[in-house]
């Protein structure tokens, strides 16, 4: 079995959490529908149980929701039905091949699915793919894990005696610098947003006084996280932008982020 049969395995499994973190899945929703219209046919490539997508095709004109695993797409076939859409067409697929729908989309997001292929080269081919299925000027909305924001909040959680938040076997992370120069003529980086705040609250000062372990489906966890999180998310919608690190820089806080890219040509 390749790695990447594992991955495909790991996602079919029914154990499998795409986002344990439902405030942050929140949080990302809220800055993706920022850049949805009415207009726009949109797709959700690599939209898992459909948790997210069905605020998403409602906010535009169609969407095409593409998902590999069978299982996910079952999730996300009795979601969209109980939402009663009609402009969401589901289909098999993988990122690894979108010839199908070359220059169709306005819009397009991948939410946290780069990451799970395992080498830069695999990324730059999905990305390339994923700008393929953009009509010119169309919008590609990157929200992925970056190593370098990954290790900004690690250094921070060693500094206070926490142990690294470690990169899970089925993921790896963009590196930011090499991601930059690799899209700086394929696209226009219109904006990027982090989520810092939010990750100081919940990954640091929560892990303070509280205890969590594990990962996705077992992870372990005390009560107060379930209070703490949503606070944490209100803190997040009130200031949190003025609070960003400023991402040109490449300083976020945080492993994931929203780049919002225009599509070069
Ligand atoms: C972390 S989950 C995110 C799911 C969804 N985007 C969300 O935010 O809830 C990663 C998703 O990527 C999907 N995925 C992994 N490899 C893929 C591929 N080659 N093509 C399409 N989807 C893939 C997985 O099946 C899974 O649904």
């Amino acid at each position: 079995m390749t790695r990447r049969d594992e991955i495909e395995a790991y996602w079919e499994s029914t154990n499998t959490v795409s986002l344990l973190d439902s405030n942050l899945r929140l949080l990302e929703e809220s800055t993706v529908l920022r850049y949805l219209h009415r207009n726009m046919d949109f797709a959700d490539l690599g939209c898992g149980g459909g948790e997210s997508t069905v605020r998403y095709a409602a906010a535009v004109k169609s969407c095409v929701a593409l998902e590999q695993s069978g299982h996910l797409r079952a999730k996300a076939k009795a979601r969209f039905d109980e939402a009663r859409l009609t402009n969401v067409d589901l289909v098999a697929g993988s990122v690894s091949d979108l010839s199908k729908h070359t220059g169709r989309f306005d819009g397009v997001l991948t939410q946290r699915v780069v990451i799970n292929f395992l080498s830069w080269e695999e990324q730059k081919a999905v990305i390339e793919n994923v700008r393929a299925t953009l009509k010119p000027g169309g919008l590609y909305v990157m929200i992925e894990n970056t190593y370098e924001g990954a290790e900004n909040l690690n250094a921070v959680r060693r500094q206070v005696g926490l142990d690294n938040i470690p990169v899970h076997w089925h993921n790896y992370f963009l590196h930011y610098p090499l991601l930059m120069d690799f899209l700086k003529d394929k696209f226009v980086l219109e904006n990027v947003h982090t989520f810092d705040l939010y990750y100081l609250l919940t990954r640091v000062f929560e892990n303070m006084f509280g205890k969590f372990e594990g990962y996705g489906a077992t992870a372990k966890f005390d009560e107060i996280f379930k209070i703490a999180d949503p606070a944490a998310r209100k803190l997040f919608e009130v200031l949190g932008e003025r609070l960003s690190i400023k991402v040109p820089a490449g300083n976020s806080f945080g492993p994931i982020q929203a780049f919002i890219l225009r599509k070069i040509g």
